[in-house]
C-alpha cells in the first residue's frame, strides 16, 4: 500500500477511534440463510466462481526455479502450474489426453518432458505438446498433434500466481485485480518466502469461512483473551475495490504513530490489512508477515476445504526463525479452530433447519460488499431468485 494511503487510512482509524465508531455501510443488509445450504446455489458457485474466474494458486516464490511445479485440485479441476525455462509460468489441466491420468502430483521439480505414469505418453513440459505415444499404431487415425495438454489461463502479477480452471477464459492481468492491484503491487511480494501451508477441512459453507474474517465486531467477545488484547474490536476502515475489498483493523500499537512524524508512519506494522481477492481468497498482511486463506467449497454446501499459507519477508533460515513462525501459525490455527470454527459449525448446522435471514450490520460493510459482489457475479446464472441484499 502506498505511503500516502497508509497515512490517510491511519488518520481515518484515529478519527473512528476517537469518535468510538467504525466505518459504516448506509444501511443494514439481510442475507438469506438458504445461501449457505442451497445445493443449486452451490452448483452455480462451482460453475461460475470456481471455474471461470481467476483464482489465486500460489505466490511466485513457491516456484522459484525453472521446472518447479505445483498441483492444485481444490477448485474441482486438476491444475498444474509450472515455472518454464524462460521464467514465465504455464498452467495446464493436470490430465493426460489418453485416458485422463494425472501427470504430476503435489509439488516438486519436473524434467523437460512429462511422462504419464499410466501408459507413458510424453509431453513437452514448457509447451504441453504431445511428443511421444508408445505403440503409435494403436492411435493412427487420431491426429496426435491436437492431443497436447489443455492450457489454462494463468498470470503472475505482483508476485502472485492466478489461474482460471476453465480453458479459453480471457484473463486480463491489468483488469481482473481492479483497484486491489495497486495495493498488492506495493507489498513487494516478489521478495517473500513460503513458510508453510496447512490444509483444513471444515463442516462450514465456504462463504461462512470467508465471513469469519470480514468484521472486527466479534473480536471483543469471541476472541476477548486471544486477539482482542492485540487488535481493537469493532474498529476498521472499509474500502470497496471493484469486486475485491480492503478492511484495515487497527492494532492497539497504532497509538505509537500519534507521536511520530507522518512521513515515518508504517501502518502495515500497526494493523491487520485484510483483503478479499474475489472470489475466495482472504489475504491478510499481518504486520510482519502475510497469511493467505484460499477457501473452496467441499463436496456439499455445508463443507469447505482451505489452504492456509504463511509467507515471510525473510527466509526462515535459523532454527529460532522456524520456531517463531511455527508458533505464529500454531496460534493462528488455535484461534480459528478453537474459537471461530466451532461456533460457525453450530451456525451452519442450524442453517439447515432455518428458513430466514441473517443481518449484516452497518458496522459490517465488508461482509455486505462480499455478499453483494457474489450475488452480482452469479446473477446471470441464478436470476433474481430471492430478496437477498434487501436493505432494512
Ligand atoms: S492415461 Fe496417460 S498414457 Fe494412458
Ligand atoms: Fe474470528
Amino acid at each position: 500500500m502506498k505511503h500516502d494511503i497508509q497515512v490517510s487510512q491511519a488518520k481515518r482509524l484515529f478519527e473512528l477511534m476517537d469518535r468510538r465508531t467504525t466505518d459504516l455501510a448506509p444501511s443494514v443488509m439481510t442475507q438469506p440463510v438458504a445461501d449457505y445450504v442451497c445445493h443449486d446455489l452451490a452448483a452455480c458457485e462451482r460453475a461460475v466462481l470456481f471455474r471461470r474466474l481467476a483464482l489465486l494458486i500460489a505466490l511466485g516464490c513457491e516456484l522459484p526455479r525453472p521446472g518447479d511445479y505445483l498441483c492444485d485440485d481444490f477448485s474441482g479441476m486438476p491444475i498444474v502450474v509450472r515455472r518454464c525455462e524462460d521464467g514465465s509460468v504455464a498452467a495446464w489441466r493436470n490430465v493426460c489426453s489418453h485416458r485422463g491420468a494425472r501427470l504430476l502430483n503435489g509439488r516438486g521439480s519436473s524434467p523437460e518432458r512429462l511422462t504419464c505414469p499410466y501408459h507413458a505418453w510424453t509431453y513437452a513440459a514448457d509447451s504441453g505438446r504431445l511428443l511421444a505415444v508408445p505403440f503409435e499404431r494403436g492411435f493412427e487415425e487420431i491426429d496426435t498433434g491436437c492431443l497436447g495438454l489443455v492450457p489454462l489461463p494463468v498470470r503472475e502479477i505482483h508476485g502472485l500466481i492466478f489461474a482460471v480452471p476453465e480453458p479459453g477464459v480471457e484473463l486480463d492481468a491489468d483488469r481482473f485485480l481492479e483497484e486491489v492491484g495497486d495495493d498488492l503491487a506495493q507489498f513487494g511480494l516478489e521478495g517473500y518466502h513460503h513458510f508453510e501451508t496447512r490444509v483444513l477441512e471444515q463442516p462450514l459453507n465456504w462463504k461462512l469461512v470467508v465471513d469469519t474474517f470480514l468484521e472486527t465486531y466479534h473480536l471483543g467477545t469471541l476472541h476477548r483473551s486471544t486477539i482482542a488484547p492485540i487488535l481493537h474490536s469493532n474498529l476498521s476502515t472499509f474500502t470497496p475495490m471493484g469486486r475485491h475489498l480492503r478492511m484495515i483493523a487497527a492494532r492497539r500499537s497504532i497509538e505509537q504513530l500519534r507521536t511520530q512524524p507522518e512521513c515515518e508512519w508504517d501502518l502495515v506494522r500497526h494493523s491487520a490489512m485484510v483483503y478479499v481477492i474475489f472470489p475466495n481468497t482472504v489475504f491478510i498482511m499481518q504486520g510482519d508477515h502475510l497469511e493467505t486463506w484460499r477457501v473452496y467449497p467441499g463436496a456439499s454446501p455445508d463443507a469447505s476445504r482451505m489452504h492456509v499459507s504463511l509467507y515471510t519477508p525473510e527466509p526462515a533460515c535459523s532454527e529460532s526463525a522456524v520456531r517463531h513462525w511455527r508458533k505464529n501459525l500454531d496460534l493462528l490455527m488455535a484461534t480459528v479452530l478453537e474459537e471461530d470454527f466451532p461456533l460457525a459449525a453450530d451456525m451452519q448446522r442450524d442453517f439447515s433447519v432455518r428458513n430466514d435471514h441473517l443481518l449484516f450490520g452497518r458496522n459490517e460493510p465488508a461482509l455486505q460488499h462480499f455478499h453483494r459482489m457474489l450475488h452480482d457475479a452469479l446473477r446471470n446464472s441464478i436470476g433474481e431468485r430471492d430478496d437477498r441484499g434487501r436493505e432494512e
